[in-house]
């Protein structure tokens, strides 16, 4: 017990030095869990469900853009509360830690009634990646109508990370639904959407085509039958690792962890990852990405600490993984210095 508290502690000390050396800009930046988080304007940053993107010395955040009243889908039965679709906000920074707000970089189109980018529709969890050979960022996100049973995955491009990313389509992967997601691009360029299908049971990972912009018909389908969603997944030391919540709507449950050889699985259920106080509901919060911090063996875990009756106001936890050899622990901390 003793040596296990000591290998926490030096951890939490290897990280902080290791941030400190690598990226001297970090060594002031505070982060504190849960807390009102403002960007440099000083407004509340709109961004979530969302992950991040490093391009070219700078880190991109994009997220759902809430709009300023929550209201229940008229007559849908369960708890299902929404604002007006609002596009992806993006916000960018050098450290982490100090956000400077780039815009809506995926308006909604209120032009078009039937569009499925109009603020009627439900746009989540956007993810962005970059395609090295078209040079394209290549935004996917979950589009759904207002009583969540469309479950389509959508996608848009842009020339920049922080331009106008033009809608292309929506659509079901190879027939299949598709709700909460992610995106994640391996070393060798391979790219994959991950998402939750089969109404939510069963979680499917299909392999997108070169240009990032469709889903192949090589896919494969993880935790059958285990009702997860919210994935979030990174790589280290050639291992793949997914992070998921189980599915209770707005409200917090326990997350998992899960790794595998192969991107595409499969993967072997570990367990949950968090540690401390209301560790059992994921500190009242939901995955939605892990940050691999350029240049380190770091990764930080996005969770979304949900507001469902004031989604605008919904929080950040941001968290440190810790690591003991392959074993991932995500431990409670008040606040922590990057
Ligand atoms: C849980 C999902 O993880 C969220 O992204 C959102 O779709 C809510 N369900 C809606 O109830």
């Amino acid at each position: 017990m003793k040596s296990m508290k000591y290998s926490v502690i030096k951890q939490l000390g290897m990280w902080l030095f290791a941030l400190a050396s690598v990226l001297p800009a970090l060594a002031t930046g505070v982060i504190v869990p849960g807390a009102e988080w403002l960007d440099n304007d000083g407004m509340f940053i709109n961004a979530h469900g969302g992950g991040v993107l490093y391009h070219e010395g700078v880190y991109y955040w994009y997220g759902e853009a809430k709009g300023d009243y929550t209201y229940r889908s008229p007559g849908v039965g369960w708890d299902c509360y929404r604002t007006d679709a609002g596009g992806v906000a993006c916000y960018s920074s050098r450290d982490l830690c100090n956000w400077k707000y780039e815009g809506i970089v995926l308006e909604p189109d209120t032009l078009h009634t039937f569009s499925d980018i109009h603020p009627t529709m439900v746009i989540e969890r956007p993810k962005v990646i970059y395609n090295a050979t078209t040079h394209q960022f290549v935004m996917w996100m979950h589009i759904d109508n207002h009583n969540y049973e469309k479950a389509v995955a959508g996608v848009a491009v842009c020339d920049t990370p922080n331009g106008k990313f033009r809608f292309i389509e929506s659509g079901r992967p190879n027939g299949q639904m598709s709700r909460d997601m992610t995106l994640f691009k391996d070393d060798d360029q391979k790219a994959y959407l991950f998402y939750s299908s089969e109404n939510n049971t069963t979680i499917h990972i299909a392999m997108l085509s070169d240009d990032y912009r469709h889903v192949t018909s090589n896919y494969t389908r993880q935790f059958i039958g285990e009702s997860r969603e919210a994935p979030a997944v990174f790589k280290r030391g050639g291992k793949y690792y997914i992070i998921t919540s189980g599915c209770t709507g707005w409200d917090p449950n326990e997350a998992e962890w899960a790794v595998a050889d192969n991107v595409m699985g499969p993967y072997t259920t570990m367990g949950n990852p968090c540690q401390g106080l209301h560790a059992d509901k994921t500190f009242y919060s939901q995955s939605t990405f892990v940050i691999p911090i350029e240049g380190t063996d770091k990764y930080i875990m996005m969770f979304d600490r949900w507001n469902k009756k004031d989604l605008i106001t919904s929080r950040y936890v941001w968290l440190p993984i810790h690591f003991d050899g392959d074993t991932m622990t995500i431990p409670w901390l008040d606040s922590w210095a990057l």
